[in-house]
């Protein structure tokens, strides 16, 4: 058998390589743009800012309302509301999440009048201890998601949230 490569099969391999180069110099870009915004990692600073000053929390905890700005999901970039329940433990402000650790629902700091002292959930009756521990016998299988806090000339800034720090 001869190892020659005859003038048509050089010609062959010659276009056959120039065109799996094209296509991939023409592929790239586009597989780039469809995985990119997926791949990237969240930029920028971490912590947002709220209305909420921090001499005023209590041991209360009240409704503290925030928006990310420009909050990028992929491709699209959006404002998203958001909520925390913060209160003071000693001189700790703390924040959580509200919502529930069941099904994903809101919950609510005193809705429910025989337990004014708790988070409640109206979907199935979940309550919360003010710290976040769930209370057993309710539907919630663990404590309320807890907000990372930073105290900023003054005012609560919300960071991530994470597991809850305080339940033990
Ligand atoms: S979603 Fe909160 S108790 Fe079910």
């Amino acid at each position: 058998m001869s190892s020659k490569v005859s003038r048509r099969q050089f010609l062959n391999y010659t276009l056959m390589g120039v065109g799996g180069f094209m296509v991939s110099a023409a592929a790239m870009p586009m597989i780039r743009f469809a995985v990119d915004p997926v791949l990237a990692t969240s930029a920028g600073a971490d912590f947002v800012p709220t209305d909420q000053k921090a001499d005023d929390v209590t041991d209360t905890p009240v409704r503290v309302d925030f928006t990310i700005k420009d909050r990028k999901d992929a491709w699209y970039k959006s404002d998203v509301s958001n909520t925390a329940w913060v209160y003071k433990q000693g001189d700790t402000v703390v924040a959580l999440s509200p919502v529930c650790k069941h099904l994903g629902c809101t919950v609510n700091w005193g809705a429910d009048d025989t337990h004014p002292d708790e988070y409640y959930c109206p979907c199935h009756g979940g309550r919360y201890e003010k710290n976040g521990k769930n209370i057993p016998g309710t539907p919630p299988t663990g404590p309320l998601d807890q907000y990372e806090v930073e105290i900023v000339d003054g005012y609560v800034h919300l960071g991530k949230t994470m597991p809850n720090q305080l339940v033990k």
